[in-house]
């Protein structure tokens, strides 16, 4: 039979470690957190959240009191004796109630007010189609001409009005810093608007279970100054770059030469596939694979040899490309920038 006090150690110890790694969880490297809120909207919820929280913790409180006074105050002293039987109590009764009742109207007028005040977007917003696909997010700018895909590119301190919508199963576009998730539902399009006050990169995540990989299906939003975001538009709107050196033209070949052009578009050329990300300027983005890898040769080669592996699922499947194949189209989608 254990002691008492080694049961106490263990149970303390067990409790200390859950409690380190709700925290270690909470504090990862880069999590991005609804706390942490970069827009008004993201505030505006913040600030339901803390109300609310505060709330619950005095109700909490409250009745945790209450519960220990009456288990210590009104313990059977002698075992044997029988306690006064008594039947309800009106005042106490009536009183719970009407507090409950308080609370909860509360939290339900300022769940109604944040709600009114966040839903619209302000009219001056600047439209942005947010397309999901398993596992990657395609982002339209529609008033632009400029498609691209996972990193979200927008001006900061300016709204932006995401029509959300899904060309397969049902996906979640969230950002949490951003504030709001809005489901991403074939055949339909909801509206959520968003805005960044702070430049930075903002991670986002899909946040409804759409397959394998829901979880490496990320994003992040680019919030980049008003004279940034007009480069990166004119960058964006330019057609490809033509390959230079003689293994980029090479990757040029083996890109048009393979089944890439089926699903992939590269505008100014052949390829003009709709299934995959448009690759026009893929050398612009910092990420591949939805957020998996930092774009760089060596993960990118990584990617083109076996997508599947790097992404379980993955719709690209893998082509069977030779190391030299690979190296050349290495060059080549480096080279759109
Ligand atoms: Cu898309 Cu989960």
């Amino acid at each position: 039979m254990e002691t008492h006090s080694r049961m106490r150690g263990r149970a303390w110890r067990w409790a200390g470690s859950f409690l380190a790694g709700i925290w270690l969880a909470g504090c990862a490297a880069q999590s991005p957190s609804i706390l942490a809120p970069v827009s008004p909207k993201g505030r505006a919820e913040a600030e339901l959240f803390w109300f609310i929280f505060a709330i619950t913790a005095a109700v909490f409180v409250l009745v945790e009191a209450l519960l220990l006074y009456a288990v210590l105050r009104f313990r059977a002293r002698d075992p044997q004796a029988v306690p006064p039987q008594i039947h309800g109590n009106n005042a106490l009764e009536i009183s719970w109630t009407t507090a409950t009742a308080v609370g909860l109207a509360l939290i339900f007028a300022m769940t109604w007010r944040t709600m009114a005040a966040i839903s619209q977007p302000p009219a001056d917003a600047l439209p942005v189609r947010v397309i999901a696909h398993q596992w990657w997010w395609e982002f339209q700018y529609p008033t632009l001409g400029v498609t691209t895909a996972n990193e979200l590119v927008i001006p900061v301190g300016r709204p932006i009005r995401a029509t959300v919508t899904s060309a397969d199963v049902i996906h979640s576009f969230w950002v949490p810093q951003l504030g709001g998730k809005m489901d991403a539902i074939p055949g339909r399009e909801n509206t959520l608007w968003l805005q960044a006050d702070v430049e930075g990169t903002y991670h986002g995540q899909c946040a409804e279970l759409c397959g394998i990989s829901h979880a490496n299906m990320r994003l992040r939003v680019r919030a980049v100054s008003e004279s940034e975001f007009q480069r990166w538009v004119e960058a964006q709107r330019a057609p490809a770059a033509q390959p230079a050196d003689p293994l980029a033209q090479q990757g040029y070949q083996v890109f048009m030469g393979k089944a890439c052009v089926g699903c992939h578009a590269i505008e100014g050329t052949p390829a003009q596939g709709k299934v995959g990300p448009n690759l026009t300027h893929f050398g612009s983005r910092t990420t591949i694979a939805a957020g998996l890898l930092e774009n760089t040769p060596e993960n990118l080669a990584r990617w083109l040899d076996n997508p599947p592996a790097v992404k379980p699922g993955s719709l690209m499947p893998r082509l069977g490309l030779t190391p030299e194949e690979i190296q050349a189209l290495v060059a080549y989608l480096s080279s759109l920038k």
